[in-house]
């Protein structure tokens, strides 16, 4: 699998998640066999190019290449000025955000709201292609299916943005209108695959191994991408290639393995947010971990999960965590529950969208 002159090692893909898919999160990923990774969606507003969430967001010490580094906004010009905004901090690859469906996003910048007008679109997929070429910097694309149930137009976007010069297209087989309603369809994930010669990325709803094997048969798609299902449980790529690769499913993670990863994490999470934040910000990730390996009562009633909530201190947290571990049969853990069954992702809300500003 390639984007232009990179070579990637699989084509398992963590999807862009603002609020989620931080730099240290999208190392963890890599680390445990994800392929490819997306920063979390950055702002084109120059006004807000040097707030600290954004400088953050661009910001890609020790990531391993390529770094593509996703735009979202309504202006071709500003849209082309943050491409180069972000070559000149280290972007390898820019992708460009057509698949939000938050209001601040549609209302304001971007988003989903582009498929709505193809004409404006492709000016920004142009004026971004032309900005980033003589880098050498190739452009991808994320979209929706269309913008409602009757205007599916992700077909027509993808063949002329192939046209303007992107170079894969990632699908999230929803149209806009539904936001995370229902489920997602891959049908039109094909088609477009049919329809382009650029690598297609399938995205919605992939939760497990045979999810990802299903979808990847259905569309003919070149990769997956996953998003909620690798929350607390990075270790998804690994199960999921090693699945593909044999037709087995991989034992799940040790205790041993889990709490190696999770005390990495929080450690890579702390350098990049400061005390203070890093450790009020860690406490979605280590509720989202806790769910994939604890009975959810045990969970609830844990002493841990309570000391993990309320630390202000990055020694607290830590201490709290190592805890955890030594709670282990009391938290109901069964050997293999989380690598094995289908995991049901949260519906997120749409306020759940942390944007870069
Ligand atoms: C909390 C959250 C934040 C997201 N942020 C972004 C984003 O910044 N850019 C983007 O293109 N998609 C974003 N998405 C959409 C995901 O990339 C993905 O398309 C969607 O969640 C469907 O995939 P999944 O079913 O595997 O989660 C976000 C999704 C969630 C749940």
């Amino acid at each position: 699998m390639r984007i232009g002159p990179y070579t990637l090692p699989n084509n398992l893909f963590v999807a862009p998640m603002a609020g989620v898919t931080d730099r240290p999160f999208r190392k963890l990923c890599k680390q445990l066999g994800a392929g490819y990774a997306v920063s979390e969606m950055v702002t084109s507003r120059p006004d807000l190019q040097d707030s600290l969430k954004t400088s953050r967001r661009a910001n890609h010490e020790g990531e391993a290449a390529p770094i593509a580094v996703q735009i979202a906004g309504t202006d071709a010009a500003m849209m082309a000025d943050a491409a180069r905004y972000n070559i000149d901090r280290g972007a390898q690859i820019i992708d460009i955000n057509m698949g939000c469906p938050a209001k601040k996003v549609c209302n304001k910048w971007a988003g989903s709201a582009l498929m709505q007008d193809e004409a404006l679109a492709l000016q920004i997929v142009e004026a971004v292609v032309q900005a980033c070429a003589p880098h050498g910097v190739p452009v991808t694309l994320k979209m929706r299916t269309g913008w409602a149930d009757q205007a599916k137009n992700a077909p027509t976007i993808a063949l002329s943005a192939e046209a303007a010069g992107v170079q894969m297209l990632t699908v999230h087989g929803r149209t806009r209108e539904q936001g995370y309603k229902g489920q997602a369809e891959h049908d039109t994930v094909a088609r477009i695959k049919s329809l382009v010669r650029i690598p297609v990325v399938a995205n919605g709803d992939v939760n497990s191994p045979q999810a990802a094997r299903d979808v990847l048969a259905h569309t003919g798609a070149d990769a997956v991408m996953i998003g909620r299902a690798a929350q607390g449980r990075p270790w998804i790529f690994r199960e999921v290639a090693h699945f593909l690769a044999t037709g087995q499913h991989l034992p799940p993670p040790t205790r041993a393995e889990l709490k190696d990863w999770m005390l990495a994490h929080l450690h890579e999470h702390y350098a990049l947010y400061g005390e203070c934040t890093g450790v009020r910000s860690a406490r979605k990730h280590l509720g989202w971990y806790a769910q994939s390996f604890a009975d959810p009562a045990a969970w609830q009633a844990s002493a841990c999960r309570q000391r993990i909530n309320t630390a202000t201190t990055c020694d607290t947290q830590l201490a709290a965590v190592t805890d955890l571990f030594d709670e282990w049969d009391a938290l109901g853990h069964v050997p293999g529950a989380a690598a094995h069954t289908s995991f049901a992702p949260d519906t997120p809300t749409l306020d759940s969208w942390k944007l870069a500003a």
